[in-house]
């Protein structure tokens, strides 16, 4: 079974991603992970910590010689302001006088639950593991997920369909678009449409100018994806109820879309159900021949992939952090403060994307690894082709 966990703090030495249960002899890109967490830190909106940061996953444990050996893999991602910190955080007693309180918690976040649940005076170590820091080691791990993924011909990428109230008129964005997003080094709100993207920007310059912050909605999209994988058998084994509680564990995404289900619960079933045809299906390279007229389903049926692409939304909402801060209450005296403010980004919506890309991969992979098993690449691939020939011949 793929298990992984995360360690770290925001500004301490290193975060640490651990992932276990990867077969052996998967090659792993260097390149492609380090892409990965770069891809993580773009967007416009983000604040000064991104400049700080240029982050690279140090793998020390279950590759050798550029493959998995089927260990644990363990990974570490430095915190390069971590020399900026080591005395305001050490891990012995250090010096009280140089620790640096957050007096006062800041709505929208974890502070207050956080201190009153664990008994802290100040929030300073909530906000150290709340925040969404944490997110760069799930996109190292997501990274070495889409490259097992990748070898059963399964590609996962994200777009923005929304920042504020602006949003892209027509969501239904082919694959090749995607793609070619994704190719591009540059990434502004990571939008496949150029005029919605300047409505987007348009958003988050608003926000700039007034001190606000402003959300949004990402869409991650499985390509590839056999049917088959979740099952209906078993409440918690359901492929949506999976793929929406590893999305929604995202910091700051607040509820979970899958196809289009929102507008689906406020339209007819003639509207919103794919119709099913049979025919040209697997000339085109699909599994099987059947094909599908739309995929408002995002596909998954019955808790189940149908073959189709997965669509997954994820609604953020706005950053909590506010330049022009929030009413609270400093935490020793009681009365009424503005909220303290931490340097922060403004709008996070593309990041938030690529982090979607790696809980939804890391999803399916863990599915694919249950359903065909294999502690070596060579037997998962030779299932999944005994898998792939029996589609052919239903
Ligand atoms: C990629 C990413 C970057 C984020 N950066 C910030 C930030 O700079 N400032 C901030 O206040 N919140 C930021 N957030 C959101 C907070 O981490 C999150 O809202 C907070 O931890 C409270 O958790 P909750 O929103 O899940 O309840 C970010 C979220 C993501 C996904």
């Amino acid at each position: 079974m793929l298990r992984y966990f995360t360690a770290g703090e925001s500004h301490g030495e290193t975060l640490v991603a651990f992932l276990s249960g990867m077969p052996a002899r998967l090659e792993i890109d260097q390149a492609f992970v380090d892409r990965e967490l770069w891809r993580r830190q773009q967007g416009f909106g983000r604040g000064g910590r991104m400049k700080i940061e240029r982050d690279s996953a140090h793998i020390v444990s279950g590759v050798r010689h550029g493959k998995t050996i089927g260990s644990p893999i363990a990974i570490l991602i430095a915190n390069k302001d971590w020399k900026n910190w080591q005395e305001i955080l050490p891990v012995e007693a250090g010096d009280p006088e140089k620790h640096k309180r957050v007096a006062s918690p800041r709505p929208g976040h974890a502070d207050l639950a956080g201190a009153l649940k664990y008994n802290f005076p100040e929030a300073r170590y909530v906000l150290e593991r709340a925040s969404a820091r944490e997110s760069t080691s799930r996109v190292a791990l997501g990274a070495i997920a889409k490259l097992f993924l990748r070898r059963l011909g399964i590609e996962v990428l994200s777009h923005v369909i929304a920042v504020g109230k602006a949003a892209l008129a027509n969501a239904e964005v082919p694959w090749e678009k995607l793609q070619e997003l994704h190719a591009k080094s540059e990434v502004l709100l990571n939008c496949a449409d150029a005029q919605a993207e300047e409505r987007m920007k348009a958003e988050v310059d608003q926000a700039l100018r007034t001190g606000d912050s402003v959300g949004g909605v990402f869409e991650v999209v499985a390509h590839g994806v056999p049917p088959g994988l979740g099952t209906y058998a078993q409440w918690d084994e359901r492929l949506d109820g999976m793929l929406a509680q590893a999305v929604m564990s995202l910091q700051a995404v607040k509820a979970v879309e899958i196809g289009t289900g929102v507008g689906s619960a406020l339209s007819f079933g003639s509207t919103v159900h794919d119709e099913i045809g049979y025919g040209a299906g697997q000339a085109n390279g699909a599994f099987t021949g059947f094909t599908r007229a739309s995929n408002h389903a995002g596909g998954v049926e019955g808790g189940v992939s149908n073959g189709e692409d997965i669509l997954v939304r994820g609604y953020l909402k706005p950053i909590s952090t506010l330049r022009r801060p929030l009413g609270s209450v400093d935490f020793a005296t009681r009365e009424p403060v503005k909220a303290a403010y931490e340097r922060s980004d403004v709008c996070v919506v593309p990041a938030a994307g690529v982090a979607g890309e790696a809980m939804v991969a890391l999803t399916l992979a863990r599915c694919a690894l249950e359903k065909f098993g294999g502690d070596s690449l060579e037997e998962t691939l030779r299932n999944y082709e005994g898998y792939r020939q029996q589609l052919k011949r239903f």
